[in-house]
């Protein structure tokens, strides 16, 4: 008999074709729409395999539902969503998609902060909204990026993608680890900060940590207070490394300049979210990793992984803890 995956989202059937020698798939049929928690639990009960994304939560409860599950493979690099711990007790490898996403992650959070101190949106904006009549001195002026300081706090691979394409508009590099990287420092000059002193210094603070017990609401009211006044903050890892309401007032008291947020505590959030509200914050739907050709490779990565485990073989990307 074949074993069962369970995919939680429609993906292309043209990925899953070749894997269909192997495995018997079933699939939560909507593209834009997560499965209901019910149907994960019945789903996840009868499968040797799940492939999730980042909308499900991966607990404890799911574990003990799914007597026959020997792999979950996240369709993401943070794997915050899913309880380790738990999946260990159960015997259950679980797997994600580390460095396929690393470039087009940077792309996109490197694209933020232009577009946040640039004041790209809103300009654009202007036009649209018919308010555009004479150019002036300071009409939408910005922030320069080029030459200014950029702290990176957590520079692992996609924080090391994103200071390779800060070399590149002469920005000193900065940043924070729970260790240091040498590499980074040789090859890109970057110099290694506490926090502390690394928001004191840097006029962008860019967020590419996990989310953890320890990184959980690490940009606070004291944080967003040590920053420059004139700072912007960038968040491209989890909404939950962030204070939000702290974040809401740093902004709107001009304690510091603006953010670009592309992850958000409780997502999706909606118009009225009071983040989107201000005028100096660029707001996006998650999308660090969206690119077609990216987002292609994540699921075959995850299908890889599948195979792997289901085989008895050694999983390509499986996650530490
Ligand atoms: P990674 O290579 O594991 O890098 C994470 C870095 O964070 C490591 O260098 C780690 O260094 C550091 N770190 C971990 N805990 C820390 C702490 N408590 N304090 C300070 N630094 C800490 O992961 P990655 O592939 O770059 O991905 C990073 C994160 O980006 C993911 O976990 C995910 O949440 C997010 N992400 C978001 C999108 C999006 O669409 N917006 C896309 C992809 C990824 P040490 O171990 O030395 O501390
Ligand atoms: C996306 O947020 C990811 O972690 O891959």
């Amino acid at each position: 008999m074949k074993p069962v995956i369970y995919v939680t989202r429609k993906i292309p059937e043209e990925l899953l074709q070749p894997y269909r020698e192997y495995a018997d798939f079933r699939m939560w049929e909507r593209e834009t729409e997560p499965v209901p928690r019910d149907v994960l639990l019945k789903e996840a009960a009868a499968a040797d395999g799940v492939l999730c994304l980042l909308t499900e939560q991966i607990d404890r409860a799911f574990f003990r539902a799914a007597g026959n599950l020997k792999v979950v493979a996240n369709m993401a690099v943070g794997f915050d969503n899913i309880d380790i711990e738990a999946a260990e007790e159960h015997g259950v490898v679980v797997t994600n998609t580390p460095d396929v996403l690393t470039e087009t992650t940077a792309d996109l959070t490197f694209g933020l902060l232009m577009t946040t101190a640039r004041r790209i949106v809103e300009a654009a904006d202007y036009i649209r909204d018919g308010q555009w009549e004479h150019w002036s001195p300071y009409l939408l002026a910005g922030a320069d990026v080029h030459g200014k300081k950029i702290g990176i706090v957590g520079m692992g691979r996609i924080g090391e993608a994103v200071a390779r394409r800060a070399t590149g508009f002469q920005m000193p590099i900065l940043y924070h680890n729970r260790s240091r990287k040498e590499t980074v420092e040789q090859e890109l000059g970057a110099k290694y900060l506490e926090l502390d002193e690394l928001l004191q210094e840097a006029d962008f603070v860019v967020s590419l940590v996990p989310l953890t017990n320890e990184t959980a609401r690490l940009f606070n009211k004291e944080a967003f207070r040590k920053m420059k006044k004139s700072a912007v903050f960038i968040n491209a890892s989890r909404g939950a490394t962030v204070d939000e309401d702290a974040l809401y007032d740093a902004l709107i008291n001009n304690r510091i300049r603006a953010a670009g947020l592309d992850v958000f505590e409780k997502e999706p959030i909606t118009p009225n979210h009071p983040l989107v509200q201000l005028d100096n914050t660029v707001c996006l739907p998650h999308i660090g990793s969206a690119s077609e050709e990216t987002r292609t490779k994540m699921i075959r990565l995850c299908l890889d992984n599948l195979a792997t485990v289901l085989r008895g073989e050694t999983p390509i990307t499986p996650v530490h803890k």
